[in-house]
């Protein structure tokens, strides 16, 4: 008895490290312990990247998208790379990641909470552990904060020192963002101006200027009432979250920080951090960790994940069934959404679980093209999203939110969308270091048929209460 009750203790006991004592799947191996241990020391004794008090913020902003109040758009790179580290490239993701907000906020009459792939996401899981090519095999490519995706033996050796360099780059990408945020870029009219630019490049512009003109009229009759954006603090700024998936565990071991206002724990590498669908199987290390930390929490739901293993998870990682704190992101694919989602959503709603809705209709859509590139027709991206906000409508529930990777960047990695991107010209400038981004055009697209979703959500549920 004696020896249950303390077995019990040691597994209800969480710290920074108790992630360790548990399965982890996904975690490079150090040949060189030292090499590790100096390296996380250096990043337990830098200044953590946000503040415990920002988190608990977006848990709140969060917490009204559960409660059907607000949406949640989340985007950014798949995979942030230290080649592709420019301001510019910040800005630009930056800049489409508003444009959409803009647009979806309009069309709703409700808040965007807008959280970036940015500041962070550095770290893959890998299908396979190793690569080989022309008879030579390596280590799989695992994230620039990992090793390098140069196919040689020194770029693919797993290198600690990666992590400080993947800190600093954070850092610097987290202090522009905030500047962006605050400093007058993201002031509403300047935003608005964007997406005019692009209405003129999209063979849908007759019907997208048409939602341009009326946020247009909107900021014309605020300026004549005698409201400059330029001086209204929520018209010249906006709030802007980050978030990463939370792969990399000694990194974010070495980020925890104990909040010196509530005594919590929480992960100071971003605002948000998610657990993929390949690690959060029940008694993972990065469930453990997860659980301890105050942030907000996403999780990957794919096809394998089943209605009992959903609620045990949530059990352990939402005990006090706090709204904001979990946002479960589905990723089954444009063609088994409409089968997968409903019996987790029954499941949910049944133990009373608040929860963010969020749809990936990335992870699920990937094919290889003719051509031999790994690609995402646009048109499967968007059944996705129908299916899911379909399911939701046949639920009752609240179609919360959308997580996509993309880029401010004119790639060609995505086939499809209105700009047509063929198959033959995905090689023209396909960058990404990992899985296949939508373009700033395919992502102001998306936004545009999100804002007629949304703006059908609400009529409907209007008409329901009335
Ligand atoms: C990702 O978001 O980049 C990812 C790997 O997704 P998933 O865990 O859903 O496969
Ligand atoms: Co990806």
């Amino acid at each position: 008895m004696l020896k249950l009750k303390e077995e019990l203790q040691v597994s209800n006991t969480w710290s920074p490290e108790s992630w360790k004592s548990h399965e982890a799947r996904h975690l490079p191996h150090y040949e060189d312990a030292a090499e590790l241990a100096e390296a996380e020391a250096t990043l337990a004794a830098y200044p953590p990247l946000v503040f415990a008090g920002e988190a608990r913020a977006l848990k709140s902003d969060l917490a009204d998208v559960a409660n059907g109040k607000a949406f949640l758009l989340q985007g950014g790179d798949c995979a942030e790379s230290f080649a592709e580290f420019h301001p510019n490239n910040i800005r630009d993701t930056f800049r489409v990641l508003l444009q959409m907000a803009v647009v979806m906020t309009f069309a709703s009459k409700h808040p965007v909470v807008k959280v970036g792939r940015m500041a962070g996401q550095f770290a893959k899981p890998r299908s396979a552990p190793t690569e080989t090519k022309d008879g030579m095999t390596l280590p799989s490519y695992f994230g620039d904060n990992i090793n390098g995706i140069e196919f040689d033996p020194v770029q693919r050796r797993n290198d600690p020192g990666r992590m400080v360099r993947a800190y600093s780059q954070a850092a610097a990408t987290l202090n522009l963002l905030r500047a962006f945020a605050g400093g007058g870029y993201a002031n509403l009219r300047q935003v608005h101006q964007w997406t005019l630019e692009f209405m003129g490049r999209t063979p849908w512009a007759d019907k997208f200027s048409a939602t341009a003109d009326r946020i247009g009229e909107a900021l014309d009759f605020m300026e004549a009432c005698g409201i400059d954006p330029a001086t209204v603090p929520q018209l010249q700024g906006t709030s802007f979250y980050t978030s990463h998936e939370g792969l990399l565990l000694p990194y974010e071991e070495a980020l925890a920080r104990q909040d010196s206002l509530t005594g919590e724990w929480y992960a100071t590498s971003a605002h948000m951090l998610w657990i993929g669908d390949r690690t959060r199987f029940p008694g993972s290390a990065h469930i453990e960790f997860a659980r301890g930390i105050g942030n907000p929490l996403g999780m990957k739901c794919g096809p394998s994940l089943e209605p009992d293993a959903l609620i045990e998870l949530l059990d352990q990682l939402n005990p006090a069934r706090e709204a904001g704190r979990i946002t479960l992101i589905s990723r089954f694919g444009h063609d088994k959404v409409e089968d997968g989602l409903p019996k987790l959503i029954r499941a949910v709603e049944r133990e009373g679980h608040p929860v963010v809705w969020s749809c990936d209709p990335m992870h699920g859509n990937v094919i290889k093209a003719e051509s031999g590139f790994k690609t995402r027709p646009f048109d499967r991206i968007l059944s996705e999203v129908k299916g899911f906000f379909a399911v939701h409508r046949a639920e009752g529930t609240h179609p919360g939110g959308i997580h996509i990777e993309m880029t401010g960047q004119d790639v060609t990695e995505c086939v499809g969308g209105a700009v047509a991107i063929t198959d033959e010209r995905l090689g023209d400038r396909y960058h990404t270091h990992c899985d296949p981004r939508l373009n700033a055009e395919q992502s102001l697209e998306l936004a545009f048929l999100l804002a007629e979703m949304l703006n059908d959500e609400i009529g409907e549920r209007k008409a329901d209460a009335a």
